[in-house]
């Protein structure tokens, strides 16, 4: 049995003095939720704050991005050791770093590495645009993205990763896909493309998310399938319904 895990992704918005407002409204109750694992992920110059509000609770902190390096001329960049103090999840190869800051899966499997190396849990993003969708490439595309971002890796290392399957054209859109599409992908595709690199045991035991336009509406059916293992939520994740959001999927 696979615990459900929905984590929040922010992206670029509050500052630290709004998260600490947001989520000093909403903190009880997530913690009291039971049997889900839950995340949020604010920008990096709020995590601090985040991180020491949220002590003592069984809410987690993740951060959006990192860089493998452990130090150096990376003008801009945050090196595993920085994050470590304050989270223990870190988003990787989301579409958005992809699209927009040109990460490539070889970039991604770097950073995989490196935050294993640190003990941080990564949630690493795949999925196709709606062009590949519409022309029938989802299903080599994601795999690729699967096999390039878990390239020499050994099963055990995989095992401690979390994978979150978003189609582009779901994300921040309000197309959510059905939930056929999604369970259909992330079996038939992600976990079958983890199940031929590092085999069944280890396909079995990784958790993988679906995120795009997931709301406290749609949750419950999405979280409801065998194959959907919790979710990456952009939108939703950042108003005070993020709590119906994750007791619907529970
Ligand atoms: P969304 O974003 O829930 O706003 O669609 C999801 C994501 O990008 O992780």
């Amino acid at each position: 049995m696979r615990t459900l895990f929905i984590a929040g992704n922010w992206k670029m918005n509050k500052t630290a003095d709004e998260a600490v407002a947001f989520l000093s409204e909403i903190k009880d109750d997530l913690n009291a939720i039971e049997g889900i694992d839950i995340a949020v992920c604010p920008p990096a110059l709020a995590i601090p704050a985040v991180s020491a509000l949220l002590e003592g609770t069984k809410v987690g902190v993740g951060v959006q991005n990192m860089y493998f390096e452990e130090s150096g001329a990376y003008t801009g960049e945050l090196a595993p050791n920085m994050i470590t103090p304050f989270c223990q999840y870190v988003i990787l190869g989301h579409s958005e770093r992809r699209q927009y800051f040109g990460e490539t899966d070889e970039g991604v499997n770097k950073k995989i590495n490196a935050a294993l190396a640190h003990g941080l849990t990564p949630i690493v993003c795949c999925g196709e645009s709606l062009e590949q969708n519409q022309s029938g490439e989802t299903h080599a595309f994601v795999s690729s993205q699967i096999k390039g971002a878990f390239a020499n890796m050994t099963g055990k290392e995989a095992t401690k990763c979390v994978i979150a399957y978003e189609p582009i054209w779901a994300i921040g859109t309000g197309l959510t896909a059905t939930v056929e599409q999604a369970g259909g992908i992330v079996g038939d595709t992600v976990r079958a493309t983890v199940k031929e690199m590092f085999g069944d045991d280890v396909a079995q035991k990784v958790r993988i998310q679906y995120g795009g336009s997931v709301n406290e509406k749609n949750s419950a059916e999405l979280m409801g399938h065998p194959e959907i293992d919790g979710a990456l939520v952009g939108g939703a994740s950042m108003k005070a319904a993020f709590v119906d959001l994750i007791k619907n999927a529970q």
